[in-house]
């Protein structure tokens, strides 16, 4: 077994120290020592001999990069095809938002594709596990589990299981016993992190790795841990809502604009086939303040409600509050609208979602936005089969959006008749009628909520 030495080493200069001291030898900077691990190889020991050899790029061979399916169609999405062996993976969320009942889910549909999965849960026990995998019907013969939280351990069954796929939940609960720092800190995600890194490399296998989040959606410990790996995705959900948003933060083996959607149910995470009917459904006719856009996710068009309500105020400097939707967009169109069109919010408080969890920050957004506020401000509603989509420029002209064809289908395919649209905007599919105008003034006037 090769020893290891633990040091206290400097983030910002890289001094190393046997102790750990509040301010760098080095530098002198505060609070930058994080202890690391040091292997001790015999002395003397020669060079390692390199794994490979240099090769002309066209020679490089890619079959054994094949990406693996996980079966879960909306994960497999995001991924753009499945695992590829290897690779790690790292899933990020909040607690509660569903990252071990995914991965439970996958590596048991994995299993049921004929390959090995060892599943370490460092935070639940085997009856936990097996319990929830009752629930998800995800009991497998070749999904293997085991619950631990030692990283040396880890590794040991890995040489024992030899799976072809492995998952660590999480990375901030294992630890290294040969470290002296807690478990969860940075120095101790870091070096678990590296070491299961370094196995997947060697092995081959492809490993997925659980990681909770803080607050404000940062991963919890170093951003190192980014860096590591091949893949971040990024899991999310309201709370108070079913729905959950799986995407990719950075992918070294495809594309980051793919959504994943589910829904959390009572057997487990289901796919959302329909998305834009899910955050329609309960939408409700007849109030002012309601305009429905055509989003982009990625490469998936949504259809998203948005509402704004605007109230009197006393207080001089009125709130504005932005749910699901860029507060620093909501300031500058409540301007434009003030400016160009005619329409002012001045003495209100504006509150502004949108709804269904889900956020919507795209430009594309901008007229439906602007259109609901003027909305909200005059009382006029809008006719409930009309959609709108457009950037708002400081001028109040309209400019047209990417993927507006796209936009304009799902639009269509949904029971929408109307689009109020830029000028400029491409000649609308089948089923769907444009309203074209060139300032938001004008979309104001033909939408009939313009000032009297
Ligand atoms: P979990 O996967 O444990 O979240 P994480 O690993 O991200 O902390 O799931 C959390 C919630 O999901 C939990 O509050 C219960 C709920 N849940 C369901 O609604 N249905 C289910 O089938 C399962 C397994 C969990
Ligand atoms: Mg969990």
């Amino acid at each position: 077994m090769a020893r290891v030495r633990s040091v206290f080493r400097c983030g910002e200069c890289g001094t190393g120290s046997p102790k750990w001291t509040g301010r760098c030898p080095g530098c002198e900077a505060w609070n930058t020592l994080v202890e690391e691990l040091e292997r001790l190889g015999p002395s003397g020991a020669a060079p390692s001999a390199p794994l490979e050899r240099p090769v002309p790029i066209a020679e490089v061979d890619v079959d054994e990069w094949v990406a693996r399916p996980t079966g879960i169609s909306e994960l497999d999405r995001v991924l753009g095809g499945g695992l590829v062996p290897g690779s790690v993976t790292l899933v990020g969320g909040e607690p509660g938002v569903g990252k071990s009942t995914l991965l439970l889910q996958a590596a048991s549909s994995i299993a049921g594709s004929g390959a090995t999965v060892l599943y370490v849960s460092a935070e639940e026990s085997r009856q936990q596990l097996r319990l929830r995998a009752e629930r998800l019907a995800a009991l497998r013969p070749r999904l293997l589990v085991v619950s631990e939280t030692s990283v040396p351990a880890v590794l040991a069954h890995v040489a024992d299981v030899a799976p072809d796929v492995l998952v660590v939940d999480s990375i901030q609960a294992v630890h290294d016993p040969d470290l002296s720092s807690a478990p969860g800190t940075v120095a101790q995600v870091r070096e678990g992190a590296h070491r299961l890194v370094q196995e997947a490399k060697r092995r081959g296998m492809a490993t997925v790795l659980v990681g909770h989040v803080t607050k404000d959606g940062a991963l919890a410990g170093p951003r190192v841990l980014e860096h590591m790996v091949d893949t971040v995705l990024a899991f999310e959900g309201d709370r108070h809502h079913a729905l959950r948003l799986l995407r990719a933060v950075k992918h070294r083996f495809g594309s980051t604009a793919d959504l994943g959607l589910f829904e959390m149910a009572e057997t487990g995470l289901a796919a959302v086939p329909d998305p834009s009917g899910l955050f329609l459904a309960d939408r409700r006719p007849g109030v002012p303040g309601s305009v429905v856009v055509p989003t982009m996710e990625g490469h998936r068009p949504l259809l998203v409600e948005l509402q704004a309500l605007v109230v009197p105020t006393d207080i001089p400097t009125p709130r504005r509050s932005a749910q699901g939707l860029d507060a620093g967009r909501l300031s500058m169109l409540l301007a434009v609208l003030d400016q160009r069109a005619g329409i002012s919010a001045g003495r209100c408080d504006v509150y502004a979602l949108a709804v269904g969890g889900v956020r919507v920050a795209e430009p594309g957004a901008d007229l439906a936005l602007a259109l609901a506020v003027a909305s909200a401000v005059t009382g006029a509603v809008l006719a409930p089969d009309l959609v709108a989509c457009g950037e708002v420029g400081l001028g109040g002209e309209l400019r047209q959006v990417a993927s507006t064809e796209r936009r304009l289908v799902e639009a269509a395919r949904l029971g929408f008749a109307r689009a109020v649209v830029p000028f400029s905007a491409p000649l609308p599919p089948p089923g769907i009628t444009t309203v074209r105008a060139a300032t938001l003034a004008e979309a104001v006037a033909l939408v009939g909520a313009a000032p009297t």
